[in-house]
């Protein structure tokens, strides 16, 4: 199993704070966004007695209830094309182990949600990578390239929509575009789409589950943890209207016997958010976004990709290794006792040697912890090279 790009370097950040450095941790996409009161509301007033096991495809209340969420984001399901998972995490690979056989492989543009590398090798399928660059802030890839690379092996191209690490938001003819590849090579389209409330600049998300005529091909991931700042929760899901797809995964979802109760009331009740909490918390991400990217563009030799959705942008910095650099950060250099994690980009690619530069930086801090971590960034840099 491949080590997590955006957790490895936990142990010298560990020790930083030990020696009783602060660090800003931009590594993780941990927003510190509160979650909506009447989540927090549903567990301390709950009165269960017993805390059971749920159905394996999640309650039905919950289900019918994410399915009229959906309804009013344009995507016409029903609880029953709907199994809740242990986050998206859970959806993902029971995703992988129900449409894939060992050997088979699922073609990703790249760089991508660097955990896709890890439920690739724990199902035994290859990930084929698709490079998508930063000068055109990781737009998708020409059609041919994905045509290129399909063999008989091929059983899905997967996404991110809006992407982390790249922050891209695919347009509506884009998805369109994949959605005549799937169809014309009999393909799965798996999106992740758990970012998708996080979109900026008036852009709207257009979700596979949207596209007419994908109903077979199209499978949503999805997750309570950004939308409602819930990671912990463990809570997500899979959808599809496929009915093959969904019958393969509950039987994944028998065997772990049931996703968790408790948090399943919590997303429930979740779900009746105001749409104010939603504008309040988009309205922060813009104006961390635009901070953080304008102040890492006034450093020499940094590029940075601008993203139109979720909240995390990668950055080229001047060094050669990012890796190294970043366990330098944590391990030689702090700015008046104060330090930055960032996760090197490089385990986002699959690629070998791609991306040996770059690091994703997540803003899911303050404004001011996210200026502070630029200053702190940029006189690293400098120390770095002398
Ligand atoms: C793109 C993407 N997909 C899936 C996940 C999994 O999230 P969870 O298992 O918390 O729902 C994450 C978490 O960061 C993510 O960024």
């Amino acid at each position: 199993m491949p080590e997590s790009p955006i957790r490895k370097l936990v142990p010298y950040a560990e020790e930083a704070k030990k020696k009783g450095i602060k660090v800003h941790h931009l590594n993780i996409g941990q927003p510190d966004i509160k979650t909506p009161e009447v989540a927090l509301q549903a567990i301390k007033n709950n009165t269960l007695e017993i805390i059971e096991y749920s159905r394996s495809e999640g309650s039905e209340e919950y289900r019918t209830k994410i399915a009229a969420y959906y309804s009013k984001n344009s995507i016409i399901v029903s609880a029953k094309d709907i199994i809740v998972t242990t986050g998206g995490s859970e959806a993902l690979l029971f995703t992988f182990g129900s449409i894939m056989d060992v050997d088979d492989e699922v073609i990703i543009p790249e760089p991508f949600y660097a955990n896709y590398n890890g439920f690739s090798v724990a199902s035994g399928v290859k990930v084929v990578p698709v490079v998508s660059n930063i000068d055109n802030n990781f737009a998708l890839p020409p059609i041919a390239e994905f045509e290129k690379l399909i063999t008989p092996k091929t059983k899905a191209i997967l996404i991110c929509n809006p992407g982390n690490p790249t922050g891209y938001l695919y347009s509506k003819e884009e998805i369109k575009k994949l959605a005549e590849i799937v169809k014309k090579h009999d393909l799965f389209l798996i999106a992740d789409e758990v970012y998708r409330e996080f979109t900026y600049d008036g852009l709207e998300h257009y979700s596979i589950m949207q596209e007419t005529g994908l109903e077979d091909h199209a499978i949503m991931i999805d997750s309570v943890s950004k939308r409602y700042s819930m990671c912990g929760a463990r809570i997500g899901c899979i959808v599809s209207k496929n009915k093959e797809v969904i019958n393969t995964a509950l039987k994944f979802a028998q065997a772990r016997l049931s996703p968790p109760t408790l948090a399943q009331i919590a997303s429930e009740a979740a779900l009746d958010t105001p749409q104010i909490y939603f504008d309040n918390v988009i309205k922060e991400y813009v104006e961390r976004r635009n901070i953080l990217i304008t102040e890492l563009e006034k450093i020499d030799g940094v590029k940075v990709a601008k993203p139109k959705g979720a909240f995390y942008c990668i950055a080229e910095l001047p060094v050669k290794n990012a890796d190294h650099f970043a366990q330098w950060l944590l391990e030689n250099f702090n700015l008046d006792g104060e330090t930055v994690m960032v996760a090197p980009a490089s385990g986002f690619y699959s690629t070998p040697n791609v991306g040996l530069n770059q690091v994703r930086i997540a803003y899911v801090l303050n404004q001011k912890s996210l200026i502070k971590s630029v200053k702190i960034l940029k006189a690293a840099l400098k120390a770095y090279h002398s």
